[in-house]
């Protein structure tokens, strides 16, 4: 089992991760000082039924609550934190209770917050089931979505721990791997040269994401992403990093609308492009063919033909990081070297026309 601390300015906290997670949540929730009160298990219809029984069983608290949202994007919203809030209010929980978010991204963004605003904030713990979640589990962003843009109300809010019990992820479909193994690439890619040149040759297929590997890879991913949030926890320098992949990826989602591609599936296209855009602009280079084929190995679909270059500027541009109009990109002077640029619309533009054609010849 291994333990490493997240470090931010705000808190410092435990993250446990191997085949013994269910035991460290045992000791965690016991070691809560002051003791709870209660506990509200917050997780989605496709985890519940396989695991809630498991992490209710290792609370030894007498009320224990639980609350199930259908799965999918969709969820993270407004209905659902106002729904939750409404029920921990009419189950009695107060200032000592305590929330546990059982799930992937969505639902450790929709529970965090929920913690982060319940009664103006009560502890939680990030209990990740998905890949993905290695990335969203680790920082302290909780937040929901609006209509009218994703992660648009939220907060910089950490928890009390974050405990991955490995077992979990083994029933995890394909797309799901696929897409958070995309993050993990990113994170291999802005931060660490070793881990990136370790998984091309070692992950050769996301069946090899088992066991020690995938291990190893959550491992040096979390560590970077931990030392992004250490440096920058509230995304004034470095955190932006982060981001690498997303300003085109978060176009894609919402211009294809979302759920039709997975989040990871999005962010492959966008580390694509960024790879393209930064030969282009510094002139160097960053074998962006080669890795654009070995993503393709993964089963990381083409970006869609049928998306339009002028859209996805525009939708580029609102972005909520873009500042005074512009596009800004982060980018790539070498692997694990990383610059955050203005981009001119027409660069950007460009270079999509040049992209769209590469991806589908
Ligand atoms: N807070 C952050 O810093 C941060 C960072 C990255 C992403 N995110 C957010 O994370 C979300 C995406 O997270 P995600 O990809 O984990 O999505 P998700 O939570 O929707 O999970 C993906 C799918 O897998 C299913 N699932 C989860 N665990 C499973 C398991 N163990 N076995 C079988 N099925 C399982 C879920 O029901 C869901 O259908 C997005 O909303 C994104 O905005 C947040
Ligand atoms: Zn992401």
């Amino acid at each position: 089992m291994l333990m490493r601390y997240i470090e931010t300015k705000s808190k410092c906290y435990p993250l446990y991760l191997g085949e013994e997670g269910l035991a460290a949540l045992r000791s965690v929730y016991q070691q809560l000082q002051p003791t709870p009160s209660a506990v509200l298990v917050i997780s989605d219809s496709s985890i519940a039924p396989l695991y809630m029984k498991q992490v209710t069983e290792a609370l030894t608290s007498a009320d224990v609550h639980t609350y199930v949202i259908p799965s999918g994007e969709k969820e993270k919203s407004f209905e659902n934190y106002y729904a939750i809030q409404t029920y921990a209010l009419e189950k009695g929980m107060d200032r000592r209770s305590v929330i546990i978010a059982l799930g992937g991204g969505v639902i450790g963004d929709l529970a965090g917050f929920v913690a982060a605003t319940f009664m103006r904030g009560i502890r939680f713990i990030q209990m990740p089931t998905t890949l993905l979640a290695h990335d969203s589990a680790v920082g302290g962003k909780v937040g929901i979505n609006h209509p009218i843009g994703k992660n648009m109300i939220g907060a910089f809010y950490q928890p009390e721990a974050v405990i991955y019990h490995i077992p979990f992820l083994y029933t995890l479909p394909q797309e799901e791997w696929r897409s958070g193994y995309a993050e993990v690439i990113k994170h291999g890619v802005i931060g660490d040269a070793h881990l990136y040149d370790w998984l091309q040759k070692e992950i050769l297929s996301l069946e090899d994401l088992r066991g020690e590997k995938l291990q190893y890879a959550l491992q040096q991913a979390i560590a970077v992403k931990a030392k992004v949030v250490a440096a920058d926890e509230t995304e004034s320098s470095v955190r932006a990093y982060l981001n690498f992949g997303h300003t085109l990826g978060h176009a894609i989602e919402a211009e294809l609308g979302y759920g039709r591609l997975t989040h990871g599936d999005a962010v492959a296209m966008g580390m694509r492009f960024a790879l393209l855009l930064s030969e282009r602009i510094y002139d160097v280079d960053l074998a962006s063919v080669a890795f654009a084929k070995w993503l393709f190995g993964y089963g990381y679909p083409k970006l869609p033909m049928e998306l339009n270059i002028e859209r996805l500027l525009l939708r580029m541009k609102q972005d909520k990081k873009a500042q005074s109009g512009e596009i800004r990109m982060v980018l790539l002077r070498g692997i694990a070297d990383v610059c955050v640029e203005e981009v001119q619309d027409k660069v950007v533009l460009d270079a999509l026309a040049q992209f769209i054609q590469t991806e589908n010849l």
